[in-house]
């Protein structure tokens, strides 16, 4: 080997190390959202394994994938709907959820243990319980069926319980082996920057999975002659995933600070305030500034974002663009407008263009 080798050599191994203690964050099971999942159906015994072929697993939830080939599908269509959602909730903040890549999908932000990591682990963990509840009721999955929660206490006598409900039950227990496997299989010293932030993330992932369990509720469908509705048969149904989004926005305004105390776990930093229960959001570090863009800490910036003139809220310009400036242009804008309702049933619109102000952030 001369010199110029070696040297490349060396920096391979350096490169190689480094990498190595990144591999948790590079990837997450948060991909399968990103890539199209093949049903099982579509692989014969034997063959090219599916959970070989899926990138963002931890060794334990390329275990799970084996033993419940059928979830995964909906495992990747839970984590499309956290981070729709997630985008939805976010859409007016100068952090807005999007996602950079097909592996890490949001990018290095997700190495801080910021407030909007706390709320897209929790969000995304409520995906999964959502698809797989709602899968299991669909008769999609070999291991679940209609849930079998008890019939509630307070549901009138001369109802019946029983219809086929979403499985919340097997949609929380399943989400909470397979979510929280990649933070239980770490060894991270007690009491270390890693211990708290794999704390931190199971903390967020129950955040999240409470929400869906707890939101779900009693939906009813009356029968009986010409819709008396003298009988009522009710069932166990989830709430729309709009609610849990919001439900989860306010714990996102409301989450703890917390840091890793002696004993190895996680305390707040001001104990005026009152400790997380399980359904509540916490975080161990302050927000990057979202403001500019920064390789280093994974921010995109605002520049390029709309915003709104007159509003005062985070969606105006002066916020946006974090005192900038912003550019205005013209652009044309189409709706449906003059509509009128048909009898019967349908209504026709026209379709209206108009030019209007838009406001770019410098
Ligand atoms: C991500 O995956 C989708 C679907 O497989 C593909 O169309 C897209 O090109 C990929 N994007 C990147 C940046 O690799
Ligand atoms: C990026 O963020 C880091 C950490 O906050 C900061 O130290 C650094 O100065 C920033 N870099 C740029 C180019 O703004
Ligand atoms: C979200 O922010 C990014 C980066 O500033 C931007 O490219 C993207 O268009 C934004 N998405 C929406 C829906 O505003
Ligand atoms: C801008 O903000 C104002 C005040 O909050 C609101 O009334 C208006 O509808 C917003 N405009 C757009 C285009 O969102």
């Amino acid at each position: 080997m001369d010199a110029s080798q070696s040297l490349r050599f060396i920096l391979t191994i350096t490169l190689l190390a480094c990498s190595s203690q990144r591999p948790a964050h590079a990837n997450s099971w948060w991909s399968l959202a990103m890539n199209p999942i093949q049903r099982p159906e579509m692989y014969i015994i034997g063959a090219q394994p599916l959970c070989s072929q899926l990138t963002g697993l931890s060794q334990g939830q390329r275990k799970l994938c084996q033993l419940y080939q059928d979830h995964m599908v909906y495992i990747g269509e839970g984590a499309k709907t956290g981070i729709k959602e997630c985008q939805y909730q976010f859409r007016q903040r100068r952090w807005n959820c999007s996602t950079v890549d097909n592996t890490s999908v949001f990018g290095r932000v997700m190495q801080i243990g910021s407030r909007e990591t706390a709320f897209t682990y929790a969000i995304s963990a409520a995906g999964v319980v959502n698809a797989i509840s709602r899968a299991c009721r669909e008769g999609e999955l070999s291991t679940c069926g209609c849930s079998r929660a008890a019939r509630p206490r307070d549901l009138p006598r001369d109802w019946l319980w029983g219809g086929c409900g979403d499985n919340v039950n097997y949609g929380y227990r399943f989400a909470r082996e397979f979510v929280d496997a990649r933070e239980r299989e770490k060894n991270y010293p007690r009491g270390s920057t890693e211990h708290a932030r794999t704390l931190m993330n199971l903390q967020n992932n129950e955040a999240g999975r409470m929400a869906v369990y707890n939101l779900a509720n009693v939906a009813c469908k009356c029968h009986g002659v010409s819709g008396s509705c003298s009988l009522k048969t009710c069932w166990l149904q989830l709430a729309d995933f709009r609610r849990v989004g919001e439900f989860l926005k306010e714990k996102y305004d409301s989450a703890a600070a917390m840091r890793i105390g002696r004993r190895g776990k996680l305390e707040l930093v001001n104990n005026r305030f009152n400790p997380p229960t399980a359904e509540d959001l916490a975080y161990i570090d302050p927000s990057p500034d979202y403001c500019l863009r920064n390789e280093s800490t994974g921010s995109l910036g605002t520049q390029g974002r709309l915003c709104n003139k007159t509003s005062e809220g985070m969606d105006g310009c002066e916020l946006m663009c974090c005192g900038r400036g912003y550019d205005q242009f013209k652009t044309y804008k189409h709706e449906r407008c003059h509509c009128k309702f048909h009898w019967c049933c349908y209504v026709k619109c026209k379709r209206c263009t108009s030019l209007v102000d838009q406001f770019v952030c410098k």
